[in-house]
């Protein structure tokens, strides 16, 4: 039987400072272009969650070596084209990040190999990354027409192609280019709405050289990259729950420090902003390769908003969080154009809006997204974590504000991206 936590936090007040964790759209790539490169490459700021140790689990299969010590990781590798054929399946766990760019960059390494993941992974939507990389000639075979996992990959040369992406994806759009550096010719990927640039930044900075034109990508394939030290910043969809929190219990005052501030994951401040919290940003900082700086929240009167277009994909994972947030806010706030959460870890607008109703709160799913009316009291309940972390994490935030304790199951999911949540969470109770 899967443990049930119980969270009874009587109302507390929130202050104090949380260095927020390594970001794991990051961390995935860190490992993964450290393994692609000949040499060594030196990582601090790593998030050693599960998901991030799927993909390290994935590339010691292919022979590279890798050593963890706490944030800090050493990659050393011959390179792609000398990583060896694995004799186990590759399992990626959680995450559709390492499953789908490790299908990308696979499909123009040599060797064969098979990919499965968790339940969660194996009804997770494939052809959107086995589609394109077919175009490229790639050598895929999967249930369903390349559609779901397990899958094969026999390692082949690739083909560039021009490709106009059907979906707002960072995951399809960085299995491309990770296939393009492998394939002959210039590939050009255009999207529909800019999604998060980690890929074409962190290429960059492992010496690669990448056009970016508005939506347009272009990407010249035969690139070698060059092993290189990398900072991860914090990850702001871990920073997001905390700064929701700051604004909705009473009497708080947090700061977040070590935060990853790309403006291609920032639309949890739009919305902040949108709503009326009251916070300040020091951006000063910076990673190796990306901005990040420093967030005040403090306790603040909020109002509905509506979100859509082209700042979903700059918050898609906040999704969860800002409903509860929007459960605060006087008025409606409508969240539209999100149907990307239905194929997420689980369907979110069905997982937020049945556990959110649970708690009392007025909120109805729509086909893309979902309304909320507020604000609203919360009230205690038993809450389900569908095995999916940042449901997890929504739920234990809600707590901290509901008149009775709520209880989740399967807390253990929420080490997929931030091992360290509940500690930060009692480390700021006053
Ligand atoms: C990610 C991209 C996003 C995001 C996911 C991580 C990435 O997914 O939801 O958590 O690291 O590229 P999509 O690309 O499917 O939108």
């Amino acid at each position: 039987m899967q443990a049930i936590k119980k969270l009874d936090y009587a109302q507390p007040s929130l202050e104090g400072a949380i260095r927020i964790p390594g970001d794991k759209s990051v961390s995935h790539r860190s490992i993964m272009f450290g393994a692609i490169a000949e040499g060594t490459t030196t990582v601090e700021g790593f998030l050693q969650s599960d998901d991030c140790l799927s993909t390290i689990d994935c590339f010691q299969k292919l022979g590279v070596e890798i050593a963890i010590d706490g944030d800090k990781v050493k990659i050393s590798s011959n390179g792609i084209s000398n990583w060896k054929e694995p004799n186990e399946v590759l399992y990626t766990g959680n995450s559709g990040t390492t499953t789908r760019l490790m299908l990308g960059i696979l499909a123009g390494s040599s060797g064969s190999s098979v990919l499965i993941g968790d339940e969660s992974i194996q009804n997770r939507p494939m052809r959107r990354v086995t589609e394109p990389l077919k175009q490229m000639g790639a050598k895929l075979i999967g249930r369903e027409n390349g559609q779901f996992t397990p899958i094969a990959v026999e390692g082949t040369n690739l083909q560039a192609i021009h490709y106009k992406m059907p979906v707002a994806s960072a995951q399809v759009k960085s299995a491309i280019l990770l296939a393009a550096l492998n394939a002959n010719g210039e590939t050009v990927v255009e999207e529909i709405e800019t999604s998060r640039d980690h890929t074409e930044k962190m290429l960059q900075h492992f010496g690669a050289s990448i056009a970016v034109n508005d939506k347009t990508i272009r990407l010249q394939g035969g690139q070698k990259l060059k092993a290189t030290h990398v900072v991860i910043p914090g990850d702001i969809s871990s920073a997001a729950f905390f700064l929701v929190a700051g604004a909705i219990v009473p009497n708080s005052n947090l700061t977040l420090t070590n935060v990853g501030l790309n403006p291609t994951r920032t639309g949890i401040m739009d919305v902040l902003q949108a709503m009326g919290a009251s916070f300040t940003v020091n951006d000063s900082e910076n990673s190796s390769h990306e901005e990040m700086g420093t967030i005040e929240i403090q306790s603040s009167a909020l109002i509905g908003t509506e979100i859509g277009g082209e700042l979903i994909p700059r918050l898609i994972d906040e999704i969860p969080i800002i409903a509860l947030l929007a459960t605060q806010a006087k008025g409606k706030t409508i969240i539209k154009n999100a149907e990307e959460l239905k194929v997420k870890e689980t369907n979110r607008i069905d997982a937020v809006v049945n556990e959110l109703k649970k708690l009392g709160a007025n909120i109805t799913a729509t086909d893309d997204g979902m309304i909320i009316e507020g604000p609203t009291t919360l009230h205690g309940g038993d809450l389900l974590t569908y095995g999916d972390h940042r449901i997890g994490m929504m739920a234990a935030m809600a707590s901290l504000i509901t008149t009775e304790a709520v209880t989740i199951d399967n807390p253990g999911c929420i080490a997929v991206s931030y091992p360290t949540f509940f500690e930060d969470i009692s480390s700021v109770i006053k």
